[in-house]
């Protein structure tokens, strides 16, 4: 059994068979950059749920709008148009606390470039996130040292980011993401800086979160990752332009 699949059981680990509810729902999404007498809109009219412990990959052309989607579905950024129903909680009505707050406890982050912080060891990397949460030091390092291991860095923790390959840096910044155990895990091309083999260790890391329950949204150009999704969203000139849902694949599918 993998690494992943053996964690504790998780808060934010569901029963995919009880009553689902939608986790986002963006309803009539726009997104305009530029100024008022030379507007660029990047996003227009989204309408999207996602349900609790679903898996969706969006994908689209470069420029398409994706990243600037899933920076409102974190909460990074906030839509010029349009409302974003975070478990049935309204994000437009929320002020930069409430959405700092949700920022740190709801969702986790992974980025193409990992943004770890490059002075700080892997396992000060993972806490930083409970130490914002004021967890103590005693249960951050236990809890991390947990989320270490289980996405296979138990022997790298002293090390710094540079000197770690890509795809360890990779798990380290999934390790970040879950360090407040958060519901939902948002990805922004995580393999797009890695090899074929190591892209397949990732995915099977966040395939693997999903099977425990956690809502999995990412964004890939890679047409492989996106046809193992059970959900793929398209993105063109900010419009959605597909949703396909695929049939479940198959464990040796998943995880070769
Ligand atoms: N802060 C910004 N100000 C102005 N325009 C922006 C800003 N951020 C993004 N854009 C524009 O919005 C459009 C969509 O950008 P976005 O980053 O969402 O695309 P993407 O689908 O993620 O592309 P890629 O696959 O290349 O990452 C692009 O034309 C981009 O130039
Ligand atoms: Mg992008």
């Amino acid at each position: 059994m993998s690494q992943v699949a053996q964690a504790p059981s998780s808060s934010a680990a569901v029963n995919n068979s009880k009553s689902r509810q939608p986790i986002l729902r963006l309803v009539g999404i726009e997104k305009v950059y530029g100024t008022v007498t030379n507007p660029l809109t990047v996003l227009r009219d989204i309408k999207l749920e996602v349900q609790e412990g679903e898996y969706v990959a969006i994908i689209g052309p470069s420029g398409a709008g994706k990243s600037t989607m899933l920076n409102i579905l974190g909460c990074l950024d906030r839509p010029t148009r349009g409302a974003y129903f975070l478990k049935g909680d309204d994000v437009a009505q929320m002020n930069d606390a409430q959405l700092s707050h949700i920022r740190k406890t709801r969702i986790g982050f992974v980025f193409q470039s990992f943004q770890l912080i490059s002075h700080l060891s892997v396992l000060e990397n993972v806490e930083l996130p409970m130490f914002y949460a004021r967890i103590s030091k005693r249960q951050r390092r236990k809890k991390c040292m947990e989320i270490i291991e289980r996405v296979g860095l138990g022997k790298r923790w002293k090390h710094r980011p540079n000197e770690l390959s890509g795809g360890e840096n990779q798990r380290a910044a999934i390790a970040r993401a879950l360090a407040n155990d958060p519901a939902m895990i948002l990805a922004d091309e995580p393999t797009g800086n890695l090899d074929s083999a190591t892209s397949t260790e990732i995915m099977s890391i966040l395939h693997e979160l999903h099977d425990s329950g956690r809502t999995i949204v990412l964004i890939t150009h890679d047409q492989e990752i996106a046809a193992a999704a059970p959900r793929r969203v398209s993105l063109r000139d900010g419009q959605l332009d597909n949703d396909t849902h695929n049939q479940a694949p198959s464990a040796t599918e998943v995880h070769p």
